[in-house]
């Protein structure tokens, strides 16, 4: 989720462009990088590795006096294809240096259309997806029908690419013109006067104009100092776009109107799974990010212990229900704290998967470093490219939904759900305990889930309502069966975490052998719902949990499939999700439950990004 941005006028566009990253930062920061134009035959191109502040070190040393030009655009990288290193820093160029491309997204059919380069004697310099790109423009500049015309060899490569992008080419021969593209990543446009803006998000052009354009689904803008001329891919304009004034100041801009980073990264679940599925299927095959494991190897595993902390290991524990059911292996969950001081029963046919958003959390590190002592193989499911729990592991796969800022997880969470799904897939197809449709069928209905996620995000007024009826109760329980379980953990832990009450999450089962005792009259009690068709079995037993609290005088909020009316007598409070296979549930219960805790915490006044007492990436044990 890297922040780009362009900028054409009349000002120093280095400084512009600098100014603009820095704002832009929180949306990564494994590398930076500027491309100025000034008319000179090539393009100026500084990158580097790392924060912000390594580019203005070697901007500084380069001599700024370098990069003078009013037309320039930059780069703030999150990485997701390629090392976070200088060589994969953007702007990329191509050869003749006449040609720059900034990226966010991922170019699905890089592979090809590098094959294809390659076999026509192109040297690509970078591990990147991105660099096709601008080879491919370059070519099409050069010869053939769009031959001298940038805009329309721009449009002829986009044309030919598939995935999610937001692309950005400037060409030296071009110097007051920029041409950007979108496709299910962000763009909007700045309208200056006498000077144009493109970029991700209105933080990087707020400071200079109020006025902005968003951009529709596949919609290219040409940028000018003096306007901009929005088409579709094929060059056609007339295409619908939403302008808009921008009434933010610059704070609530960084957070997307929101107060805090957690309600933005909330808003941000359906993107961040739908990106975290980009690209893990292709040739009808389920594919993990980086894997140095043979699918011999996957098909030989006996066992598999999943390794986390925190809501990783909540999500951990979805990940067994989800690989159990699909490849009969046995799976066992957990703390990464606990693991390695218990003595697993470890070796070369045990696959260990570690969860971890930050890639950094000291005793899961520790955990796979003990995994594999013992010869065990190790897959890391990580939102950090780069970062030593991927590069110590045999296999990775991302979570892709940007640089989680709030400390207590959200987006992170359920991308982990999501990438639980896949690793529990891919094991299904190398084993064969799924025919190839059956794998490709859960794909697609994973697929859907984005949207349903975006449906649950619209009861968040009703959430919140309900949330601040209960803000100053002293303890809040919650209760699921099968993968609501898990899900009551999580939905307990977020109210501690940031509202700093007790909360605990039950099975509904084991109501019985002891919980019951805590309840009293007007005692909140927060229901997970399984879907009354998926399993019925479930629905009935929580249906008479629910009864069995609520006459002994329980507040029950109930979170439920729509339509499940057997529910309703006994909900106090009712929030209705989406019907959805029963695997995937946690994808939309979770979410009403994150509201829900952030709404009580703002209520008693606490600030819900930086929860006392905790931090976002604990690297001591
Ligand atoms: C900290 C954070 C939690 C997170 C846990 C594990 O405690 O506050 O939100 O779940 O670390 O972090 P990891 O980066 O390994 O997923």
């Amino acid at each position: 989720m890297c922040g780009i941005v362009g900028y054409v006028g009349y000002r120093d566009a280095l400084g512009v462009v600098v100014d603009a990253l820095r704002r832009m930062e929180y949306r990564g920061y494994d590398s930076a990088g500027v491309a100025i134009l000034d008319g000179a035959s090539e393009i100026a191109v500084e990158r580097k590795a790392g924060r912000l502040a390594n580019l203005e070190a070697e901007l500084a040393e380069a001599g700024v006096a370098n990069f003078a030009g009013t037309t320039g655009m930059g780069h703030t990288r999150w990485a997701t294809h390629g090392a976070p290193t200088d060589r994969n820093a953007h702007p990329h160029r191509d050869t003749t240096g006449a040609v720059a491309v900034v990226h966010n997204g991922i170019i699905e059919n890089f592979a090809p259309l590098r094959h294809e380069l390659e076999s026509a004697g192109v040297e690509l310099r970078s591990d990147t997806d991105t660099e096709v790109a601008v080879h491919l423009v370059s070519r099409a500049y050069t010869s053939g029908p769009t031959a001298g015309d940038f805009v329309a060899s721009a449009l002829s490569v986009l044309r030919r690419l598939e995935g999610a992008f937001t692309l950005v080419f400037t060409h030296a021969e071009h110097p007051g013109t920029i041409v950007a593209a979108r496709r299910s990543t962000p763009l909007v446009v700045g309208v200056g006067k006498g000077e144009m803006f493109i970029a991700s998000d209105v933080t990087a052009f707020i400071e200079y104009t109020r006025d902005a354009v968003e951009l529709g689904q596949d919609q290219v803008v040409v940028i000018t100092a003096d306007g901009y001329a929005v088409t579709d891919f094929d060059g056609n304009s007339g295409v619908p776009t939403r302008p808009f004034t921008i009434d933010w100041d610059l704070a609530a801009a960084e957070k997307g109107g929101h107060d805090y980073f957690m309600l933005k990264e909330i808003e941000e679940q359906p993107a961040g799974v739908a990106e975290t599925l980009i690209g893990h299927f292709d040739n009808g095959r389920i594919v993990l990010d980086e894997q140095r494991l043979a699918d011999q190897e996957l098909r030989e595993f006996d066992k598999v212990f999943v390794v986390a902390c925190g809501s990783s290991y909540h999500a951990g524990l979805l990940a067994k229900y989800a690989i159990e059911h699909w490849t009969r292996l046995p799976v066992e969950v957990e703390l990464a704290s606990e693991f390695r001081y218990r003595d697993p029963v470890l070796d070369r046919s045990t696959l260990v998967v570690a969860i971890s958003q930050s890639g950094e959390t000291a005793d899961t590190l520790e955990a796979v470093r003990h995994a594999k002592e013992q010869k065990a193989r190790v897959l890391a499911i990580c939102n950090t490219n780069g970062a030593q729990i991927p590069r110590e592991s045999d296999a990775v796969l991302y979570t892709r939904t940007g640089p989680e800022i709030g400390v207590a997880s959200t987006k992170a969470f359920l991308t982990q759900i999501t990438a639980n799904y896949l690793v529990g897939l891919a094991l299904a197809q190398a084993r064969g305990t799924k025919y190839p449709d059956e794998v490709a069928g859960e794909f697609a209905q994973l697929e859907a889930m984005p949207e349903l996620v975006a449906r649950v995000l619209e009861t968040a007024p009703q959430v919140r309502e309900i949330a601040r009826r209960f803000a100053r109760a002293s303890t809040v329980l919650f209760l699921g069966r099968h993968v609501g379980y898990p899900v009551a953990l999580e939905g307990a832990l977020k109210l501690k975490e940031l509202a700093y009450m007790h909360a605990e999450g039950f099975a509904g089962g084991e109501l019985k052998h002891g919980p019951i005792a805590l309840i009293e009259d007007g005692l909140p009690v927060i229901v997970v719902m399984p879907s009354p068709k998926g399993r019925a079995v479930l629905h009935s037993k929580l249906l008479s949990n629910i009864r069995e609290i609520q006459a002994r005088g329980a507040r029950t909020i109930v979170i439920a499939e729509e339509g499940d009316d057997t529910v309703r007598p006994f909900a106090d409070h009712l929030i209705e999700i989406p019907a959805a296979p029963t695997l995937f549930q946690p994808l939309l219960s979770t979410v009403p439950l994150q509201i829900f805790a952030a709404e009580v915490a703002q209520t008693r006044g606490y600030d819900i990004d930086k929860p006392r007492n905790l931090a976002k990436s604990v690297t001591v044990e």
